[in-house]
């Protein structure tokens, strides 16, 4: 366990769904599992003027939704007692130096500083050129930090001027730039898998591994974030950092060692080598697809009818759209150990389940006893199941030779093991000073140069986009960037999840 040093972490957008679903939960359990240093307080920053005994009110009652079994009254008041609001309205021009002045009673805030913008992404400059302005970021004594939530950017652009406003104010090694999914315990087990066991890595590479699906499948679809979401669409919501993120630990390097540093060269070295997808043959590498009204599997398990994306975007007054819920692109490393094996990496709302994997399928094996002997595959998934799942060719007991798939099935998670939330392990992180699991900006730049070449040419591509029924399968047309015929996507990650 590491030292925290006594700080105050100070939450911007502290009433946002964020903060009342992941975030207050999550310190909350923190400081019940001890994890939390003794002198630690938060200060919950929002633009209403709310009495600091109605916040904690509001605490409590996020509290009671998530914890519907209850909680410890003990854990509870501790708590309790370390939170505060300060009201911080948009209209007054003092407002950060109101901030700085209550900041500065350190006999109830410490004065390393952590804070988490959980707030629009037009905000997070402003705020940082003001809390310099008010002598906030000034490290001479004690460390301050900033968190910045997803996205970094809209495009190669954008974060390029984030980054260029940020640090006139902020040193890279304050800077934690987050992607929530590097604080998922099974995205660190994909690391652990492939390097701490034998038996992965002699067959890790284009001599063995035939292809690799990244695959994020939602039952959801964009909720009430229409405006949000159609200025955004899959790819740049979830490909451009989650799943490339997952692509480039299942592709990397042996880090020399676990070090922050190590493991993000490795990464950054990675994800600088991924091909850019040509342009001129796109269709053939990339394809989008947006939902229609369908049915889905709702999270009680029975079914839901749910309108089309179109329908739901016009009922938000939108009335014409290309932005993608399904997309789908075929990638390629150019090094020694990838070189000519495709990389497909898809994620789309509104499908037939909600999981995320990787899959990997080996070559054909040497020896053929039949049509039906499959290719192994190997698995690793991410959420609902943190499983790894490899499937072997066996011979059928009996007097012919014949074989048929059987699986080797490993849980990774056992009943009694603690489960973390990936924002609690980041906000741990923020807290101890480790950017491990954290961005670097030779990432997010990386990432960006790979997919804003498709964002545009698809945002310029104003012909109808395909249409898939909600809750079906991937939209058979996806297949057109598929290498070769006998590929084909993985759908589940049960037996015969290769067979439609
Ligand atoms: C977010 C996206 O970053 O990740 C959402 O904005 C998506 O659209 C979510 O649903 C998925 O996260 P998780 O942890 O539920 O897989």
């Amino acid at each position: 366990m590491k030292k925290i040093d006594p700080c105050t972490l100070v939450l911007f957008g502290a009433s946002g769904n964020l903060s009342r679903v992941k975030l207050m939960p999550g310190l909350f359990r923190l400081d019940a599992a001890g994890r939390l240093p003794e002198h630690m307080a938060i200060l919950s920053v929002g633009r209403g003027d709310v009495s600091r005994e109605a916040w904690q009110a509001d605490i409590k009652a996020m509290l009671d939704t998530k914890f519907k079994k209850g909680y410890d009254q003990k854990d509870f008041e501790r708590f309790i007692n370390r939170n505060h609001y300060h009201a911080n309205p948009p209209t007054d021009p003092d407002a950060f130096k109101k901030m700085q002045e209550k900041l500065a009673d350190a006999s109830i805030f410490p004065q390393n500083l952590a804070y988490f913008l959980s707030v629009r992404p037009t905000d997070f400059s402003p705020i940082v050129e003001q809390l310099s302005g008010v002598g906030l970021l000034d490290e001479s004594q004690y460390w301050r930090r900033v968190l910045i939530e997803k996205p970094f950017g809209t495009d190669l652009e954008s974060a390029q001027a984030l980054q260029a406003a940020i640090t006139k104010h902020l040193k890279e090694s304050q800077i934690y730039r987050i992607d929530h999914y590097l604080g998922k315990s099974a995205l660190q087990n994909i690391m652990l898998t492939r390097f701490a066991n034998t038996m992965f890595e002699p067959i890790w590479n284009n001599q063995y591994i035939d292809h690799v699906q990244i695959t994020n499948n939602e039952t959801l679809g964009v909720g009430d974030r229409t405006q949000f979401y159609d200025t955004t669409g899959a790819l740049r919501d979830m490909a451009q950092s989650h799943l490339l993120q997952t692509l480039a630990l299942v592709a990397m390097e042996k880090p020399k060692d676990l070090s922050p540093d190590s493991i993000r060269a490795e990464k950054i070295k990675l994800l600088q080598s991924i091909e850019p997808i040509p342009l001129t043959d796109l269709k053939h590498n990339a394809f989008r697809a947006q939902y229609a009204a369908g049915r889905v599997c709702a999270a009680d398990g029975h079914g839901e009818n749910v309108q089309g994306y179109l329908e739901e975007l016009a009922k938000d007054g939108i009335t014409a759209s290309v932005t993608e819920t399904y997309a789908a692109m075929k990638l390629f490393i150019n090094n020694p150990r990838w070189k000519g094996v495709p990389f497909y990496v898809r994620t789309a709302k509104r499908m037939h389940e909600g999981n995320t994997a990787i899959s990997i399928r080996f070559k054909k094996a040497p020896m053929q006893l039949s049509a039906e002997q499959h290719q192994n595959w190997l698995i690793l998934n991410i959420q609902p199941h943190e499983c790894l799942k490899m499937e072997v060719e066996s011979k059928i007991p009996g007097l012919d030779i014949a074989t048929r798939t059987m699986a080797i099935d490993m849980p990774q998670r056992l009943a009694s093991d603690e489960s973390i939330d990936s924002y609690e392990s980041l906000l741990l992180n923020l807290m101890e000073g480790d950017p491990s699991l954290y961005l670097h900006i030779s990432e997010v730049e990386a990432q960006w140069r790979l997919i804003d070449p498709i964002v545009k040419a698809w945002a310029a591509d104003l012909s109808t986009v395909h249409q898939y029924v909600a809750g079906s399968h991937d939209p058979k047309e996806s297949g057109v960037i598929f290498e070769s015929e006998d590929q084909f996507w993985r759908y589940s990650i049960e037996l015969g999840g290769d067979k439609h």
